[in-house]
């Protein structure tokens, strides 16, 4: 088979099922040809692979899948097994406390997942509420929670690495997000921080591994040297599941 054509079919497959269908064909295209990039061998057996039976196929197909999966693309809270990946339903008491400090009344949530379901809005004045995320299954189940909700939300589907960060926000929230959009390094991570317009940035990441057990080092020091070089100055609260770093800067939204 061709790399294309190969590509292609594997994609028609993607596209069949349910849980990766809501994805864009380029995040799955991209996921299939990684997997074929990063595997020399995978790469040699292509011309032998005469049809979508093949073993070879299925392969490149479930690596393709669990690599959607690890990167939380393919991502439905309520049927994650794994504390790092399902919804927590509260933001916690000393966040939010952090949060009211600014009195906020526009957020960003990017990777909201359902996070927008379970944001205590009647706390604050919400005159925006602005939630990414790449899943469309996801931005659609927020839009009808606005909707039926009457809040000024708005949910958009887009991948926020060539997201355009113009508007200005009170708070940002980058809530179990950061982990998964560098392959490796933070490079993606710092331009997405770095490039976000708002007073108060609020980053998590779980502190469970995909199988349910506390890591073992569970703050993130990468994080603290990028916001030491970069000179901002950070709270962290620590929860049963996840770390939060707490970055006000007032004046940089201005
Ligand atoms: C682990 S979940 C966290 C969800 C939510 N922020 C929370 O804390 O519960 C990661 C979310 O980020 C989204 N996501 C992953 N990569 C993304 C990207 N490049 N652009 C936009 N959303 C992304 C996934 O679809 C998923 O909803």
């Amino acid at each position: 088979m061709e790399r294309k054509e190969f590509v292609e079919a594997c994609l028609r497959f993607l596209k069949e099922s349910r849980n990766y269908s809501s994805l864009d064909d380029e995040i799955l295209r991209k996921s299939i040809t990684f997997v074929l990039s990063s595997e020399m061998p995978l790469m040699k057996k292509l011309d032998k692979v005469k049809s979508t039976r093949s073993k070879f196929f299925k392969e490149v197909l479930s690596k393709a899948k669990a690599r959607l999966r690890k990167q939380a693309l393919v991502y439905f809270p309520s049927e994650a097994k794994s504390p790092s990946l399902k919804e927590r339903k509260e933001i916690p008491e000393p966040v939010l406390n952090e949060i009211s400090r600014i009195n906020p009344r526009r957020f960003v949530d990017l990777g909201c997942g359902l996070n927008p379901l379970f944001f205590p809005y009647s706390r604050f004045s919400v005159e925006r509420y602005l939630a990414i995320d790449i899943n469309k299954q996801i931005v659609k189940k927020a839009n009808d929670f606005f909707q039926s909700k009457g809040i000024q939300g708005e949910a958009v589907a887009a991948d926020i690495k060539a997201f355009n960060f113009d508007e200005v926000f009170d708070v940002a929230f980058l809530f179990k997000l950061l982990d998964l959009v560098d392959d490796s390094g933070h490079k993606k991570a710092e331009m997405i921080f770095t490039a976000l317009k708002a007073k108060m940035i609020i980053i998590s990441f779980p502190t469970k591994t995909l199988s349910g057990k506390s890591m073992t080092f569970s703050r993130r020091t990468w994080v603290e040297k990028m916001l030491s070089r970069l000179k901002h100055q950070f709270k962290i609260i620590e929860t049963e599941n996840e770390v939060f770093y707490v970055v006000s800067f007032l004046g940089r939204a201005n």
